[in-house]
């Protein structure tokens, strides 16, 4: 049984380095369960890089990371039988059918085997792609493939996801089909962890929100938390993400770019 009383996932003075690039600066971050928790910040300000941490698939320098109550240093399995992952560039097998794809996701999952064809059925109609499960992935447009990705997460009934920019190329009805389904999931007590550049889905979506900024930690809270943090009652997150991140004179840059 998961005690409730812990977090899902507790980051503790996390870094990493890269030569002498910092990809993660001493980190701390808490997010509870049944949360949906979103991670904005700029291009290479270490998102991807948190997520892989709390993932165990990259290793920090220092610091530690406690997943579902397991310290995913110790026990990086039994972390990931319980997490479903979105990676930014899904890799496919592309010589698979879709079908065959999720199929194979689901056995390595161990998903009960009636279980597993009806949790496909389900889910390629939800998102639309009945009738196109028997061709090759490389055949797929890019969003087909991203809900192929979706899926593949979602099979096991993991308790918490970690979605590195989930939404991408996704149109906008599959947009809302997935993002209702977190918030669903979410009432049921799964933990939803995602990354995104879209601000007004992190808005809409999130419970908190954490904004890093060259591998720090800049902001973290709810919606009116983080207006506060940036003196802008009443603000938008875009106002609140340029102010904080120092991304205000964009007008500059463009007219520099026009010159
Ligand atoms: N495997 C790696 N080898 C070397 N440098 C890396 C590696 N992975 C990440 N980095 C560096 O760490 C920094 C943070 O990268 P990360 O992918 O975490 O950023 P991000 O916030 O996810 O960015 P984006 O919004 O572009 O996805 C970048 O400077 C990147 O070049
Ligand atoms: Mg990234």
């Amino acid at each position: 049984m998961l005690s409730t009383s812990e977090d899902a996932v507790e980051l503790r003075r996390v870094a990493k380095r890269y030569a002498d690039i910092v990809a993660v600066d001493y980190i701390d971050l808490d997010v509870k369960y049944g949360e949906i928790f979103g991670l904005l910040g700029p291009n290479a300000s270490g998102k991807s890089t948190t997520l892989k941490m709390i993932l165990g698939l990259v290793k920090p320098d220092s610091g530690s990371v406690k997943v579902l109550g397991i310290n995913a240093q110790e026990d990086p399995v039994a972390v990931k039988r319980q997490v479903g992952y979105v990676p930014e560039t899904p890799r496919l097998y592309e010589f698979l059918t879709g079908l065959e794809y999720l199929d194979f996701v689901g056995d390595i999952y161990a998903v009960d085997m009636s279980e597993k064809k009806m949790r496909i059925e389900e889910h390629l109609a939800a998102l639309e792609l009945e009738g196109r499960e028997g061709d090759m992935i490389n055949s797929y447009s890019q969003g087909m493939k991203q809900k192929i990705a979706l899926i593949s997460a979602f099979l096991h009934k993991p308790i918490l996801l970690i979605l590195d920019e989930p939404l991408s190329g996704l149109d906008p009805k599959s947009a809302r089909i997935v993002k209702d389904l977190l918030r669903k999931l979410a009432t049921q007590g799964v933990t939803t962890i995602m990354s995104t550049h879209i601000l007004e889905i992190a808005q809409a979506m999130c419970d908190r929100i954490a904004i890093m900024y060259e591998g720090k930690l800049l902001a973290l809270g709810n919606m009116e938390e983080l207006r506060q943090k940036a003196r802008l009652p009443g603000s938008d997150l875009e106002e609140i993400f340029l102010k904080l991140t120092g991304t205000e004179d964009i007008r500059d840059v463009v007219e520099a770019l026009l010159r």
